[in-house]
């Protein structure tokens, strides 16, 4: 199914700890689960013609876990980025990421430096992997730049100062795990996006449940406020 209309898609994965638990086994394993889950469902989304996949990995308000598994989840980003260079390379995908990555291990920013350089000249989609990111802090900090600017600033100029300058708004954001909420995700930049909100658990979420999603988006009449 080739998706024209739709440039920005995002996913909250949500539901990794609940389908571990589920099985008995430990929280690390959903992680580990999504994860993967993720790679399927990027090929998936670079082979359809989405132009912007933005992933939330790690919230700001994430630090507030248990140690061990914030530590578990710096390991498997480092991880999940040494392994994902090859499939992004592979599908021509360029890497970027939104969220202030200055509170990472310096190995973790530089695996992120590396292989953003590495898919740098990649065309086919852009993967956007929001590490440490959390909407308040990003407008925090977009506003203290604007202040720094010194001058008055229009919803253009705001747009820009964000970290998502380089990408369209949201179109179409997807939250797995049953809760309906937007958890400091995107406020500004999903302002006109469709919500879809699925009771599955993200390391179910499968190809078969994001094709009727966007069925169902494709029948949506998008009017940005206009009649
Ligand atoms: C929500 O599950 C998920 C996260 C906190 C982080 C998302 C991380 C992944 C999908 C794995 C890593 C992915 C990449 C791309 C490296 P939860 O722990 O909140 O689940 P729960 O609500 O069932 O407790």
């Amino acid at each position: 199914m080739l998706v024209n209309d739709l440039k920005h898609l995002a996913f909250i994965m949500d539901g990794n700890g609940r389908w571990a638990q589920r099985q008995n086994k430990k929280r690390s394993n959903g992680h580990n689960k999504g994860a993967k889950n993720a790679r399927t469902i990027t090929e998936y989304c670079v082979k359809i013609g989405i132009k912007y996949l933005t992933l939330y990995a790690f919230s700001t308000e994430n630090w507030k876990r248990p140690k061990i598994e914030i530590e578990f989840l710096m390991k498997l980003l480092i991880k999940f980025l040494k392994k994902e260079l090859k499939t992004l390379q592979k599908n021509n995908i360029k890497f970027d990421t939104i969220g202030d990555i200055s509170r990472f291990s310096k190995p973790l920013q530089q695996a992120v430096l590396h292989v953003k350089k590495e898919t740098s000249q990649c065309t086919g989609m852009t993967q956007i992997l929001a590490i440490n990111y959390g909407s308040r802090d990003e407008i925090t900090r977009a506003v203290n730049r604007a202040i720094k600017k010194g001058k008055k600033v229009d919803e253009q100029d705001i747009s820009n100062l964000l970290d998502t300058s380089n990408f369209p708004d949201i179109d179409l954001l997807i939250r797995t795990g049953g809760d309906q909420r937007l958890s400091n995700f995107l406020l500004w930049q999903n302002a006109y996006a469709e919500l879809f909100f699925t009771n599955t658990l993200w390391p179910d979420f499968s190809i078969g449940e994001l094709e009727t999603i966007l069925s169902k988006y494709r029948t949506t009449s998008r009017r940005f406020g206009a009649l």
